[in-house]
């Protein structure tokens, strides 16, 4: 073959984006919802819109070859806007719960919305999940920003986040987060998305097969904080340490179980140093579909869509019945301003924050 060298242009490569946007209606107050779709040439394809960077659709191939919609959401914005439990949104500023809805930082008292039994959960009444992101086309990349108000839901300074959406060449959908401040302030992002290997409204996710790398998770009390104690999981239903049935212990007489209806739990990461390590992977034996779940982050929030019961009809008017999904929060612990022994979520002015979490799908 010959090369074209000296005619005065740059060979042309990978111009042609994968990123396309169509309009996504309009929230209540007028402000215009955009819809991206990034696929990445190999028929993997993600649809996330503006409206809480939420993730509405992604597909992963079986073990045929086929791709499905794996995770959970609705077909139209009016139907987020109906309310939905946090279907694939970005979580802030403070993803899972903070206990009595109060902190204190640098001796001041921060008071959150109560929106959880007595508790603050994912940010509060209008959390990030509720907002609308800007959006920009970066090469392959959908990059996502929002900016904070000091005292937004109660939490100080004011924040910038921006977070980073890519379907690679690789099978995988990568999420990337930073934020500054310009206050002292806390900060624990994650996405909240809800997945079903069989296929979105595929029945329930009871014989999904899941490994989680973590010998310990954080017990909780009945409002589902943290007592603070780090618990080994061995020897309890917890124990994810080798591939097992989500549907095999979740129905044990189990005070934490019980206590949180299912799975509803912080796992602590195995983890040698910073850096990237795999938290968990799923298998799902009718399909084959595997997803695996890599993450900078010291925790694992795996939940067993115990709240839903039946009464959403999503993507395609199918019914979401209890565990109908699961989720994957990769996340600092849930509490982290209320106890200092925990990886602080602290962010000081002239920090960046910055966490990693990548979703990788193949099948077996
Ligand atoms: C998280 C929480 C759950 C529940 C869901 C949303 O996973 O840990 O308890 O609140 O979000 O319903």
């Amino acid at each position: 073959m010959a090369v074209l060298v000296g005619c005065g242009q740059a060979p042309k490569k990978g111009t042609t984006s994968n990123v396309t946007k169509q309009d996504f209606g309009k929230t209540p107050d007028g402000v215009p919802v955009e819809l991206y779709t990034l696929t990445n040439g190999r028929g993997m394809q993600t649809r996330i819109m503006t409206y809480g960077g939420t993730v509405v659709s992604l597909t992963a191939p079986d073990r045929q070859g086929n791709f499905a919609d794996v995770v959970l959401g609705m077909d139209d914005l009016a139907g987020y806007l109906k309310g939905v439990p946090y279907f694939g949104a970005l979580i802030g500023r403070y993803g899972n719960r903070i206990g009595h809805a109060q902190f204190t930082l640098d001796g001041q008292v921060y008071r959150l919305a109560a929106n959880n039994n007595g508790n603050s959960l994912h940010g509060g009444n209008r959390g990030f999940d509720k907002r609308v992101w800007n959006a920009a086309v970066k090469g392959d990349s959908l990059e996502l920003t929002y900016l904070s108000k000091d005292g937004e839901e109660g939490y100080p300074g004011n924040l910038s986040a921006k977070v980073v959406y890519t379907v690679t060449p690789a099978d995988e959908l990568k999420i990337e987060y930073t934020a500054t401040t310009d206050k002292d302030t806390v900060l624990n992002l994650t996405n909240h998305s809800y997945f079903n290997l069989k296929g979105q409204g595929e029945g329930d996710i009871l014989q999904h097969e899941v490994t989680i790398n973590a010998d310990h998770f954080t017990p909780t009390d009945a409002g589902l904080i943290p007592t603070g104690e780090i618990r080994a999981v061995k020897g309890t239903p917890l124990d994810f340490t080798k591939p097992t049935a989500i549907g095999a212990r979740i129905g044990q007489n189990d005070e934490q179980l019980k206590a949180a209806g299912g799975y509803d739990h912080n796992w602590v990461l195995n983890r040698s140093g910073a850096g990237l390590v795999k938290a968990a992977e799923v298998y799902e034996p009718t399909t084959g579909r595997v997803m695996q779940v890599w993450t900078t982050q010291p925790g694992l929030q795996f939940y067993a869509g115990n709240f839903l019961n039946g009464t959403i009809r999503g993507k395609g008017g199918k019914v979401y019945p209890r565990r109908g999904a699961f989720c994957m929060e990769t996340q600092h612990f849930p509490d982290s301003p209320n106890h200092p022994d925990f990886p602080s979520t602290e962010l000081k002015p002239g920090e960046t924050y910055d966490q990693v979490t990548v979703y990788h799908f193949s099948a077996r």
